[in-house]
């Protein structure tokens, strides 16, 4: 189906909306490239910081739509390996954001009982961060109704790069032989264990591209990209790109109602 689909569904509510999607075909798993933010603000004549401030509510809104439709993963992308190249102040202000929001935000993923995890390579955050980040997975540890995953200075080949670390560090170690190394045993190296793939990816902001970000797990992932802004996607344009989802057909390689030959 095309996206925005073709019948109409400007005039549905969110209420209407949601009931249009088929619970069985939802995603168990979404990641999102969260993009836009320094567009969205620069449009508004603001810093690039407003629109990452911004940009908060767009996630609040994306979990608890989750949480209402029952899907259980959530990963999103927030700070890549490549983004230390960006300008001091904003990297700054990025982590203070970050900080800030797992401070304040804590008690309400308790609440709602979602389970916070970092991916990527934390140890170069700054310390203060480190803090919150080790503290708010700690404090949702036992929440059991959605994971949320927050990829932080995260690099999809670092990823395989330090998966591959591992699992040679093993294979020293007498744990693994080489002959049962296979794709099964490879995924459980990953930042993601035991994360199933996603089943949909979103990036926002007109980009068409992945930037590096989950290069592994996305071998079959269903792609879906939107030229809204980060900021400006919210809880309706996640219904719509449930319902896009919905339509795909996925195949894996296999013939879907082959009629014979
Ligand atoms: C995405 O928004 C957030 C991060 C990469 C941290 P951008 O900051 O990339 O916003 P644009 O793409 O410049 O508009
Ligand atoms: C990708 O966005 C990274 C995040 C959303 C965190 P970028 O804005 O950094 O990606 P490019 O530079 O457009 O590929
Ligand atoms: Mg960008």
């Amino acid at each position: 189906m095309p996206y925005p689909p073709s019948f109409n569904l400007d005039q549905l509510s969110e209420h209407d909306l949601i009931a249009k999607l088929e619970s069985e075909l939802l995603p168990k798993h979404v990641a999102v490239i969260m993009d836009g933010n320094g567009r969205w603000a620069e449009l508004r004549g603001l810093s690039r910081i407003e629109g990452h401030r911004e940009g908060i509510n767009s996630i609040r809104e994306m979990i608890s739509q989750c949480l209402e439709l029952g899907i259980q993963a959530l990963t999103v992308y927030a700070f890549s390996q490549e983004n230390w190249n960006r300008p001091t102040q904003e990297i700054n202000a990025l982590m203070g954001l970050l900080e800030h929001y797992l401070s304040t935000e804590r008690a309400s993923l308790i609440e709602q009982r979602v389970r916070f995890q970092a991916i990527g390579r934390l140890e170069s955050l700054p310390q203060s961060a480190q803090h919150w980040v080790r503290t708010t997975e700690r404090e949702t540890v036992d929440c059991n109704r959605m994971v949320f995953t927050v990829a932080l200075s995260y690099s999809g080949r670092a990823e395989i790069a330090d998966a591959i670390k591992d699992l040679v560090l093993d294979v020293r170690a007498d744990l693994i032989q080489p002959d049962q190394i296979d794709e099964s045993l490879l995924r459980q190296y990953l930042y993601t264990h035991p994360l199933s793939d996603p089943d949909l990816l979103i990036r926002t902001s007109g980009e068409k591209r992945i930037s590096n970000f989950l290069l592994w797990q996305l071998a079959y992932t269903e792609l879906c990209f939107t030229p809204t802004l980060w900021p400006d996607f919210r809880r309706r344009e996640f219904l719509l790109v449930l319902l896009e989802y919905q339509q795909r057909e996925r195949r894996f390689g296999k013939i879907l109602n082959a009629v014979s030959l």
